[in-house]
């Protein structure tokens, strides 16, 4: 049987994928390349390109694939972005999820394991966060995500359906070997960002906002590596199987670095001269964001396996280096 990954030709998505293949799993990846890329999907997986939402399509797929679990990743992800436009975030993430929901019942598939954020926290009242702190989002982005877990939860209450919601921090770093790494058009993350200066694709970055109450003045956040997301996909994939129960878990390294550190940490490992400047606070940007991953030790056994920052960056700068122009270098 198969395992069903909307939104695997996504950031996350994408490298999930590589690491389900490389434990052996067979793969169906369903995605609609609104921002995913085709060059990203695993050549070992069966690719079905259309819409979540297309309830028809999706039916196909279930009734052709024999689906044992479903990692969903396909969601519109921005948080700018979904300031202005929170009605495309309500449709294609909860209505996309409805959708999905639905199909699972239908075919008998009662495994989900799920996307989630730190968004979902808003501006936290003390770092590290718990998974029990208090959910008051500051954005569409994260209210959507929010509800996407209360859905989970009620058609959980009212059949078989298990879940564990993966509420990550900040995601980075690439595949080792560069097959895939990050490749957001209109890119708006911040290590990106940083190292599409050092690669020459841009010519400074500007860091939003240097009064924040954190010791230098700029926002603090948790950076994890993209395959540790990976790793952690795969481990509660392995607790559904075991017939464990409904969880939701932080997905980050504990520490947290500011703009400031991030930015120098880039210079010394690129060896280039970043040029930043200091802009304007971006709206809705909580001062710190910094994951307890106690839970996610307890309950899936999972460490890191990358956790310092300057390997993480390594790691992405091996894929911005290589692919100034991201997939289509
Ligand atoms: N930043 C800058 N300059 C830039 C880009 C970002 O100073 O050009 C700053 C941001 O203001 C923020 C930090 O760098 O303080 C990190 O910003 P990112 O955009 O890289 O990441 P966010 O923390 O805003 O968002 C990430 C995910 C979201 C998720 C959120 C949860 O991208 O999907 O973490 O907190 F919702």
């Amino acid at each position: 049987m198969a395992i069903l990954v909307p939104g695997g030709a996504g950031y996350i998505g994408s490298h999930t994928v590589y690491a389900l293949i490389d434990q052996g799993e067979d793969v169906v990846v369903v995605d609609n390349m609104q921002t995913g890329h085709r060059a990203a999907v695993h050549p070992g997986a069966r690719l079905w390109e259309g819409d979540i939402r297309h309830e028809a399509f999706l039916d196909e797929l279930f009734v052709k694939e024999k689906i044992d679990a479903v990692i969903h990743f396909a969601a519109n992800s921005l948080v700018g972005e979904s300031v202005q436009k929170p009605l495309d975030y309500y449709d294609n993430n909860l209505y996309g999820t409805m959708v999905l929901l639905r199909c699972m019942a239908k075919h008998d598939v009662d495994k989900i394991v799920f996307s989630s954020t730190a968004a979902t926290y808003g501006n936290p009242d003390s770092v590290p966060i718990l998974e029990s702190a208090p959910t008051r989002p500051a954005n569409p982005y994260g209210e959507t995500k929010l509800a996407m877990e209360a859905m989970m939860k009620w058609v959980s209450a009212a059949s078989r359906l298990r879940y564990v919601s993966l509420r990550y921090f900040n995601a980075c770093g690439a595949l080792e070997g560069g097959a895939i790494g990050e490749d957001h058009r209109n890119e708006t993350h911040l290590i990106p960002i940083v190292l599409q200066v050092a690669n020459g694709t841009r010519p400074e970055v500007t860091i939003f906002g240097n009064d924040y109450n954190t010791p230098d003045g700029t926002c603090v956040r948790d950076y994890i590596h993209v395959m540790d997301l990976a790793q952690a996909h795969l481990l509660a994939l392995k607790h559904l199987r075991n017939g464990g129960k409904n969880e939701i878990i932080n997905l980050g390294n504990g520490v947290g670095f500011s703009v400031k550190e991030v930015v120098d940490t880039c210079r010394s490992v690129t060896g280039k001269d970043i040029r930043a400047v200091t802009g304007p606070r971006r709206p809705g940007d909580p001062d710190q964001l910094v994951a307890s991953s106690l839970r996610a030790q307890e309950v899936l056994g999972f460490s890191a396996g990358m956790p310092r920052l300057d390997d993480i960056v390594a790691s992405a700068w091996e894929w911005h280096r290589s692919h100034p122009r991201g997939f289509d270098s």
